[in-house]
């Protein structure tokens, strides 16, 4: 193999800098030419295409977000977007490519590899952590440092003002931000979208908890309910006139600033080993770290149904808020 794409797609997370310098640098080592794409399927499609040397990525293994910027397209998933696409990878004589991204860019480049004969390799770059076939996604390690950040700061004043704070963070169907963040900020409960949400159980919860806690806080996942933690908000305060309630959401300061040591180790394993994939002759496969040894998985394998809550977390949330 001479010649490949690399590209970003969906969601950004901090570390898909880290991987865009271990790709171009591990095909420089192995004398394989690199192209830039982008902004994704978008940036594919409209030929957004430009040559990467190993100096092009220098200074930005430190850098959140993506230098090739990122973007979700709805025209990759019609047949003609796929087909503008296929033609500019030919025009610009690329033979394989690599995707950096989440579920969106591998169930893309899982249609797109069974129509047209160009073998791709995903990286795992989402701070999701939602899917399967790594222990942990470029950018989880680094979002979820920055809402401890954050919810140790709402901590602080729920303290000073003997308040219920209704905290929402990341992750449209994925609760595994909420989760790991909810136990180590020392969360009363946390409301995921995997587990049916049950509101009475959280009242329970508030109603028979400690009462002598001057501080409560209850992380919620994004989730595709209507209203989300504001909903849960409107009905807690509803339900506990005297609690002094407030709702925070998170929002996308999740997912900026610089990745984490975790992040730029993560991100440049799984970087260097896409490269030798392709050469290799792998394709149709994402490449992650499972018990920190390098592992393929199919994209149909990848995409993030097949992630289970680990039931232990939500059971250690419950003993350690008693
Ligand atoms: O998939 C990453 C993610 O940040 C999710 O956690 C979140 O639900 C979604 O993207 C938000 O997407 P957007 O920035 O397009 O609103």
């Amino acid at each position: 193999i001479k010649k490949i794409g690399l590209f970003t797609s969906g969601g950004d997370a901090p570390g898909m800098n880290a991987a865009i310098r271990a790709v171009v640098r591990t095909a420089k080592y192995y004398n394989i030419e690199v192209v830039g794409i982008r902004r994704g399927y978008e940036g594919m499609i409209n030929g957004e295409m430009f040559p990467m040397d190993g100096k092009s990525v220098a200074n930005i293994i430190q850098r959140g977000g993506t230098i090739l910027k990122t973007a979700r397209s709805e025209q990759f998933k019609t047949a003609d977007g796929r087909r503008l696409a296929y033609d500019q990878l030919v025009k610009h004589g690329i033979q394989g490519l690599v995707a950096i991204g989440g579920d969106g860019t591998f169930t893309g480049a899982r249609i797109f590899g069974s129509e047209y004969d160009m073998p791709v390799v995903g990286l795992p770059g989402t701070i999701d952590n939602d899917l399967y076939g790594t222990d942990f996604t470029i950018g989880y390690d680094t979002a979820i440092n920055t809402v401890i950040d954050a919810v140790d700061k709402i901590r602080d004043t729920a303290e000073s003002h003997d308040r219920l704070f209704i905290v929402e963070v990341m992750g449209r169907d994925s609760g595994l931000i909420a989760l790991r963040t909810g136990i180590a900020s020392g969360a009363e409960a946390i409301i995921i979208p995997e587990t049916k949400r049950d509101i009475n159980a959280l009242m329970d919860r508030l109603e028979n908890g400690r009462k002598d806690k001057s501080s409560k806080i209850v992380m919620v996942a994004e989730g595709e309910d209507p209203g989300g933690a504001f909903e849960i908000g409107r009905q807690v305060k509803e339900k506990f006139p005297n609690y002094d309630t407030r709702v925070s959401i998170l929002g996308h300061i999740q997912r900026g600033g610089k990745p984490s040591c975790m992040d730029r180790v993560l991100a440049s394993r799984v970087g260097v080993a896409a490269v030798e994939a392709l050469r290799d002759g792998h394709r149709n496969e994402m490449i992650g770290i499972v018990h920190n040894e390098i592992a393929f998985t199919p994209f149909e394998h990848a995409c993030k149904h097949h992630v289970e809550i680990n039931a232990n977390f939500l059971k250690i949330v419950e003993i350690l808020s008693i």
